[in-house]
């Protein structure tokens, strides 16, 4: 008998998407940026994972909030009262928005980085030696997922493997071992989505891995609130972080999100007024809830934003969003992986469904000339470097960096084909300008470009050596 098998079809190749138009209408879209050339071009935003523009609506509900602005939680003024309503309200859509169970709290923070800190210092002591919880993490994360809890519990860092297959079979051996031996996992700190390829293991098979393990998840949610949507309720995972500023609400703010008991028992992160209930020069009786973690003024504004960023992406519709991302992403993949000497990076392959984020190389240019290239003559914002995630770029064997676009709602297709054709032409005929590294940094020789007008700045060359010289933690020679 001759058994007939059919190759699977090749994956169609995505068309150019010059047409693509933005999803919702961002502050700043219509920004123009010089060239080396003398030219100016409306600037094409493809670093939005970094920072995110802020939405229209955002911006409007600041303006219209601001005149309301007084002092919260501890006025009797009625603008403060008002304030005060206006915070409040804002914490309870934040924590609508990522899907809280009637008992989760809900910690207005600076951004991700702070509220996985937080939670760092929530997680409950093994309650039979004292000694500080233990925390499985892997290799893939952002810093920001890694030193929190190598600085305050107890962690491991597994290594992942080639496949979402291994990576979970891994997660899920260390969990067990953890068991086994009488040392459990109090908790598994994982990405939504990596910041460097915008892929990520799929939330059900964790959260049954972990919850079988008797160990919680928290979800970094810096790269996937800002592109899906995501409830702790219908997932079950028990803590989620992120960021205002990525989520087009660049206003200061950011959230944690999940199960109050930890957050409840652990220690207050930071001491001072409106986090206590009493106060006496022998101790101090904390408060419990959001309060205890929120000492100082809260970010009325930053909160209000957040919420209102929420609100919007809330209002959307899912496929209309998914669709745009999804056409934009696969252009980025299709058009860069068909350069010569272009490399896009992957962590895994057979991850489903990434966020519109992409990595790449370009062999023959470092990262960092390639993304000043892309300024400077094509108006194009991108990052370069290691992205915050030195121990996944150093696995992938990037330890030298390398460039990452990343596409959001306010992104119009004709900005992901200016990048395909600059680096195109990056490949075919190299730079136009001349570049030197100066302080660190790659930087056009004698760049004409002027600052922009109202900026208040003299130059960007004495500015940005100013801040390689204090040693920023993710710069491309940091090491
Ligand atoms: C996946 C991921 N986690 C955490 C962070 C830290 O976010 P933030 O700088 O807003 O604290 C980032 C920022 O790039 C990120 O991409």
């Amino acid at each position: 008998m001759t058994t007939l098998t059919t190759a699977p079809a090749p994956a169609p190749v995505a068309a150019p998407v010059h047409d693509v138009a933005p999803v919702l209408p961002v502050v700043g879209a219509d920004t123009l940026v010089p060239l080396v050339d003398g030219r100016q071009v409306p600037y094409a935003n493809l670093d939005v994972a970094a920072s995110a523009p802020a939405l229209e609506a955002v911006a409007d509900r600041v303006t219209r909030v601001l005149p309301l602005y007084a002092s919260v939680h501890r006025g009797a003024g009625y603008l403060s009262q008002v304030s005060t309503a206006l915070y409040e309200t804002a914490r309870r859509t934040i924590g609508a928005f990522v899907g809280a169970r009637d008992d989760d709290l809900t910690i207005v923070t600076r951004n991700t980085t702070d509220s996985l800190n937080l939670l760092a210092g929530c997680v409950p002591a093994d309650p039979v030696t004292g000694e500080p919880g233990r925390v499985l993490v892997l290799d893939i994360e952002h810093h920001a997922n890694l030193l929190p809890w190598q600085r305050s519990t107890d962690a491991t860092v597994v290594t992942g493997g080639p496949s979402v297959a291994a990576t979970l079979a891994e997660i899920t051996e260390e969990l067990a071992a953890g068991v086994a031996t009488g040392r459990p996992y109090a908790l598994l700190a994982l990405t939504g989505a990596s910041n460097v390829t915008g892929e990520a293991l799929p939330v059900a098979d964790v959260v049954a891995a972990a919850h079988g393990a008797g160990a919680r998840v928290v979800l970094d949610g810096a790269q996937l609130v800002p592109h899906r949507r995501f409830s702790l309720a219908e997932t079950g995972v028990d803590y989620v972080a992120f960021s205002g500023h990525k989520t087009y609400a660049p206003f200061g703010a950011g959230a944690l999100v999940g199960r109050r008991d930890w957050l409840d028992g652990g220690t207050p992160y930071l001491a001072g007024g409106g986090a206590v209930r009493r106060v006496r020069t022998a101790g101090t009786d904390w408060h419990e809830g959001p309060a205890r973690h929120e000492a100082g003024s809260p970010n009325v504004i930053g909160a209000v934003a957040l919420a209102a960023a929420c609100d919007e992406l809330a209002a959307l519709d899912p496929r209309v969003a998914g669709e745009h991302e999804d056409a934009l992403r696969r252009r980025l993949v299709d058009g860069l992986g068909a350069l010569d000497r272009v490399e896009v990076v992957h962590v895994w392959d057979d991850a489903v469904d990434p966020v519109g984020v992409v990595t790449f190389t370009v062999s023959g240019y470092d990262p960092g000339l390639v993304a000043a290239y892309l300024s400077a003559e094509h108006g194009i914002g991108v990052r370069d470097g290691r992205f915050c995630a030195h121990p996944l770029l150093g696995r992938l064997g990037f330890d030298a960096g390398a460039v990452r676009a990343s596409v959001g709602l306010g992104t119009a297709g004709e900005e992901v084909e200016r990048l395909v054709g600059a680096v195109r032409s990056l490949v075919i005929e190299g730079p136009q300008a001349r570049y030197d590294v100066v302080d660190g940094l790659w930087v056009v020789v004698d760049d004409p470009r002027p600052v922009p007008e109202g900026s208040g700045l003299e130059g960007l060359l004495a500015t940005a050596a100013l801040g390689a010289d204090e040693a920023f933690g993710c710069l491309p020679d940091d090491v």
